[in-house]
């Protein structure tokens, strides 16, 4: 089916194809390697709890605003939020989301650059015959080589630009189908291996039993933010995608799986990583460098460790990968509906301009992790709190409701969401945004 001529934009070729290229945008290196650091340097099950807590009040409602605004509107970032008020300076929310687009892309592509090292330092073994000390200095090594960086920073950003290039339904989504059911494949493997370990006890009683005594207020705003940039929400990614929905889509149904979705594989992802840091004794709380420096410790010494490292790497590139696209998309999209570029010109040359606003990323982590407090404390949440904003003030009672159409029975969930929309999610919002500034 040739849905990519030149005046039509391009559309998925069903609600599964854009459910899935939805979950795959929502999983990637926030569930894998952010939720388990940041859940370890929380203390467990408190904070998973919460983290919960937010994906139901916050997250979700926020999702179905994003899909519905993409889906009403069909129409880029900007052009969406222009289309609905064109009076009004919305459009800026949307302009939020483009820039969000091109700082969170650049150091992602860095990190994305180190999980593609990771595979190949997987492949060639280099776990295996080395010491704890050896494996955790490799991390080392990469980050005090700029050049090494750059090289799999460019493969990393090549493979997502290829994507989009592509095209929705015989690019992006097309990379999906293909990644996404090998990333479930392999993360199911992973789990049934890593439940088998010693360390499984410790681990399921880690995640789940919740210590409310260790829960502080920067706990429940570090998961607010963090179920924000898990489930890509506050840069109207999720606006990209869902303006590519034909009529015919059930947004509140894709709604919930894609959270779902994202919410299951992060828990998943806890019970591979937790269960093998515990029966090495590794630390839960390492902090950013659990994945990279610690846990190919673990693997050098488990049996199959060759295998389970190569795996475990492989599903968090694809992972990094499909979450990419979506972060080029909301930028490419832009360039392509507003200022008439083609799809190719967008992808390779936004992709170029931001691969090379990464390279200081490249050089420097703490620049990286000042991009990335940037995003996470700021962009994301400001974007979000305009959008819950924009569709629970700006729009009126029967806008909204598109968002149930073609469900039997709308009021009480549609009363529901309304509320959550208006009320709990922008107070919420607001409430990490003052905490950032130090306010409360
Ligand atoms: N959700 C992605 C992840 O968890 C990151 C992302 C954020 C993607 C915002 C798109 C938009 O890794």
């Amino acid at each position: 089916m040739d849905t990519e001529t030149k005046d039509s934009r391009g559309q998925w070729s069903g609600s599964l194809g854009f459910v899935l290229a939805a979950i795959g945008s929502a999983v990637g290196l926030g569930n894998v390697w952010r939720f388990p650091y940041i859940t370890g340097e929380y203390g467990g099950g408190a904070f998973v709890v919460v983290y919960i807590g937010c994906v139901l009040l916050v997250g979700i409602p926020v999702l179905l605003a994003e899909l519905l605004i993409g889906k009403k509107t069909q129409r880029n970032a900007v052009g969406a939020f222009r289309s609905l008020r064109p009076r009004y300076p919305w459009a800026f929310t949307g302009w939020l989301g483009v820039v969000s687009g091109f700082v969170i892309l650049s150091y992602y592509g860095v990190v994305g650059g180190w999980v593609l090292h990771y595979v190949y330092l997987s492949l060639i073994n280099a776990f295996s015959a080395s010491t704890p000390d050896n494996i955790a200095g490799l991390f080392g090594a990469l980050g005090s080589n700029p050049l090494l960086q750059i090289f799999w920073h460019g493969v990393f950003m090549v493979f997502a630009v290829t994507f989009v290039a592509g095209g929705i339904s015989r690019g992006i989504e097309l990379g999906n189908k293909i990644m996404m059911p090998a990333l479930f494949s392999l993360l199911s493997l992973l789990v049934a291996y890593a439940l088998q370990t010693p360390g499984t006890g410790a681990a399921v009683e880690f995640l789940f039993r919740p210590r409310w005594e260790q829960l502080s207020p920067a706990a429940v705003l570090e998961a607010l933010g963090q179920a924000l940039f898990s489930m890509s929400l506050g840069m109207a990614a999720m606006v990209t995608y869902g303006s590519y929905l034909g009529k015919n889509s059930n947004m509140v149904r894709s709604a919930f799986t894609i959270a779902v979705g994202d919410t299951v594989v992060a828990l998943l992802a806890g019970l591979v990583v937790f269960p093998i840091a515990f029966t090495f004794s590794l630390q839960p709380s390492a902090g950013p460098s659990l994945i990279f420096q610690t846990l190919p410790i673990a693997f050098s010494q488990l049996a199959a460790g060759y295998f389970v490292a190569l795996a475990f790497f492989t599903l968090l590139s694809f992972a990094a990968l499909t979450s990419a696209m979506s972060l080029l998309e909301v930028v490419a999209a832009y360039f392509i509906d507003e200022r008439h570029w083609s799809r190719k010109k967008a992808s390779w040359l936004l992709g170029g301009v931001i691969f090379v606003l990464g390279l200081p990323s490249d050089v420097s982590h703490d620049f990286l992790g000042f991009m990335d407090g940037i995003a996470t404390n700021y962009l994301l949440p400001i974007g979000a709190l305009l959008i819950a904003l924009f569709v629970g003030w700006a729009l009126r009672h029967h806008e909204r409701q598109e968002a149930f159409d073609g469900m039997a029975k709308p009021t009480l969930a549609y009363y529901g969401w309304s509320f959550l929309i208006r009320f709990v999610s922008p107070v919420a919002l607001l409430g990490i945004f003052l905490h950032q500034l130090r306010l409360i």
